[in-house]
């Protein structure tokens, strides 16, 4: 049985806050918690199957050419090797994640420095590696290949270009004018578990365990890859161990599993090494941004431009979506926005952690800095005054907007002097002290979701989905929404996720999945429930259940008597995604250090406000405004891709040379979550989370180095030689 629900109409009552056990938006901690500190959740290289052998990638070592020869029988007789393959499904591109749309390759072309061009099989893990390191492979290299954004003729995405009134008449008639480029560096996921699969044949039928975003998705993209059906393919991605956008596709390790299985007649593990994880898997993009402010005296916006400069390979579809908030977060009549693409020769750019506004914001929130500064006006009241009532460029309303409340509550509890500000007033010691602001903003996704919802006999629940848990606490919400529904505590709700044998979910990225996947295993208790109503004699609205019984009445076991009922609940987002402009919104406040003599910059304090709809789990929630704080920080201080200009390659391609924040670097964080209902985000009145707390954080703490020490900094990240 299923249950269908297509969200065309907001809704604006909600059967969340009508029940009584109150488990939903309970701080609880992660259901999968226990499993994960001792070990025993297994990730997608630790299953046990037997008779593995062991696949290791061999990589290009050039930046743009062709293979011309692969010398096999220079490692086939070497220990415990099986085999080398370079089948052409490997070696285009066509596993890259946005690889349904890149032209298909000459399977021999080298595009990026690191790309796949073979698997080496062999009985150990360190045979195959000793192997790829070992095979002869030659090349005949394309010289001058663009690896420099600017050195190109860039691609206008014409989907991003607004031109709306006058922006140079607004800019020439302004009381006060911002025109700044501001540069970002590019970035790397930076996932803990390195992309890995094993994959095993039975008859024709594969099975392949891998680490996964969007098993729901990356089973078609493997089934195109292999030119199979997807009914005979089954993914496995229980738990992740992050993946912040490079595992939204399939990527070479899974493929090269799949094929040297097939080819060797048992299962293959393929592992990327460290450095191959930075290498061959998807970028975010450098960006070069302009950003054009007009002001009247009070710091009212009458004029608003941004235009970003971003990178990829040639073909590829997709680009950093910088301007993706600056469309509407500020009023201004007269606008200009626009996205240029330059075609060069790094690794595939592709969605990193909040991809858009996590290097578009910090560069729009330092411009309101100096915006503030030039008309005099407190950064906070200067965002509270062009904050504007609809979307400044489609007129849409939006579905609900916290940023007033979080820019004032935000200040608030961080303490935020309003008063005169000027650089340089506050030293202890060697330190500059400063304090700096920035909003926050990330567009709101949802997607297609389907969860199967088991009320068993014994009274206790079971949720299936394809949907994956990739560290966020999907497992717990699920359970919290099916509790508090079905009223049984949650101990008694067990989830099945990751597995493409169950119903498809939406997947996990772009910050979708909980509003989504949670949205479908509501729609399926609610179809439950009419069912246990009908069964106890009264109406779903009035169905109090609670702790396994009717209140007041039958228990679900004795309703149920002896049989399981199952729904499976169908959520799409429909047409009202069309009508509003849906965002979470926020804002960030951060006290920094800066070493006066080595230009270091310690972050000492962050706070983040947020609103994003229905909060499912205060705990969780909060653990992801943490993460995307400390990504902030990241932004801000220490991540950035750093590319060989001469051949091409990553130069700092593991955890030690690529710099993201670790204890010592992040400091208490305050979070604010502030009481929302978004009737529009989804049924269940969520928006995303997850990524909103990186988009814009980076440039509190370039604010504060401003005004603890005087240095306007357009490059990030501000490390100490940039701050000097
Ligand atoms: Mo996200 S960067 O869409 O996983």
């Amino acid at each position: 049985m299923s249950a269908h629900l297509k969200q065309d109409e907001p809704v604006t009552s909600n059967r969340l806050d009508g029940m009584k056990q109150g488990i939903v938006g309970q701080p609880l901690s992660r259901v999968d918690g226990l499993a994960k500190v001792t070990g025993t959740a297994p990730y997608a290289a630790e299953y046990k199957i037997d008779n593995v052998a062991e696949g290791v990638l061999v990589t290009a070592p050039i930046t743009r050419g062709e293979v011309t020869s692969i010398d096999k029988d220079s490692v086939l007789s070497m220990p415990g090797v099986l085999a080398v393959l370079d089948d052409e499904r490997l070696t285009t591109r066509a596993a890259q994640g946005t690889a349904n749309e890149a032209p298909k390759q000459d399977p021999a072309t080298v595009c990026y420095w690191g790309q796949p061009i073979a698997v080496v099989v062999a009985e150990t893990f360190e045979q195959a590696r000793d192997a790829a390191k070992h095979l002869k492979v030659e090349y005949r290299v394309h010289e001058g290949a663009p690896l420099d954004p600017h050195q190109v003729t860039p691609e206008e995405q014409d989907d991003e270009t607004v031109n709306q009134g006058d922006l140079d008449a607004a800019m020439a008639r302004a009381a006060h004018t911002v025109d700044v480029e501001i540069a970002t560096e590019g970035h790397a996921s930076a996932a803990m578990e390195p992309h890995a699969a094993i994959a095993e044949w039975r008859d024709d039928k594969l099975t392949v365990h891998a680490s996964l975003q969007m098993p729901n998705y990356n089973i078609a993209e493997l089934a195109d890859s292999l030119g199979m059906e997807e009914n005979d393919i089954r993914l496995v991605s229980r738990y992740v161990g992050g993946g912040f956008g490079s595992k939204l596709g399939i990527s070479e390790e899974t493929v090269a599993a799949a094929i040297a299985a097939r080819e060797l007649g048992r299962p293959v593990r393929v592992v990327m090494s460290r450095q191959q994880v930075f290498q061959c898997i998807m970028r975010r993009s450098e960006t070069t941004q302009q950003l054009r402010l007009a002001s009247d005296e009070e710091g009212k916006l009458d004029g608003f431009a941004h235009r970003a400069l971003v990178s990829n390979l040639p073909g590829e579809e997709f680009a950093e979506p910088v301007l993706q908030s600056s469309h509407f977060l500020y009023g201004g009549e007269n606008r200009q926005l626009k996205l240029e693409v330059a075609r060069i020769h790094r690794m595939t750019a592709g969605s990193v952690r909040a991809p858009g506004e996590a290097v578009g914001m910090p560069a729009l929130e330092v411009a309101m800095d100096m915006l503030a500064e030039k008309s005099g006006v407190d950064p906070v009241e200067l965002r509270l005054r062009n904050i504007p009532d609809r979307n400044p460029e489609e007129d849409l309303p939006f579905s609900s907007h916290k940023l007033a409340d979080c820019l004032r509550q935000g200040a608030e509890k961080f303490g935020w002097d309003s008063g005169p500000r000027k650089p340089r007033q506050q030293r202890e010691g060697e330190w500059w002290i400063g304090t700096g602001m920035a909003s926050a903003a990330r567009v709101h996704n949802v997607g297609e979701a389907k969860a199967r919802v088991t009320l068993k006999s014994d009274g206790t629940a079971v949720i299936q989905s394809d949907m994956t848990d990739i560290g966020t606490g999907t497992y717990t919400i699920v359970a919290q929404i099916a509790g508090e529904m079905l009223g049984i505590p949650i101990e008694k709700v067990l989830v099945e996720l990751g597995d493409t044998n169950h119903p498809r979910g939406p997947g996990s990225g772009g910050s979708w999945g909980a509003a989504s996947i949670g949205s479908a295993v509501y729609v399926a208790c609610e179809a439950l429930r009419e069912k246990l109503a009908h069964r106890a004699g009264t109406s779903e609205t009035e169905l109090d259940l609670r702790d396994g019984s009717v209140v007041g009445g039958k228990s679900l076991v004795e309703l149920l008597d002896g049989e399981d009922i199952c729904e499976i609940g169908h959520y799409e987002p429909g047409d009202i995604a069309d009508s509003h402009t849906a965002s979470g919104f926020g804002a960030f406040f951060a006290k920094v250090r800066v070493n006066r003599f080595t230009g270091e910059t310690r972050v000492d304090h962050m706070l983040g406000a947020f609103g994003f709809g229905r909060v499912l789990n205060e705990k969780t929630a909060r653990s992801q405004c943490l993460g995307g704080i400390t990504w902030s920080i990241g932004v801000a201080l220490t991540e950035a891709l750093l590319f060989d200009p001469v051949d091409g390659h990553l130069v700092n391609c593991d955890l030690a040379e690529y710099h993201v924040p670790v204890n010592r670097d992040v400091p208490d964080v305050d979070v604010l979550m502030l009481e929302e209902r978004d009737p529009v985000a989804s049924p269940i009145q969520a928006k995303g989370i997850g990524e909103l707390g990186m988009c814009g954080g980076a440039a509190a703490i370039a604010n504060a180095i401003y005004n603890a020490c005087g240095a306007r900094l357009f490059q990030y990240p501000m490390t100490p030689d940039r701050v000097l």
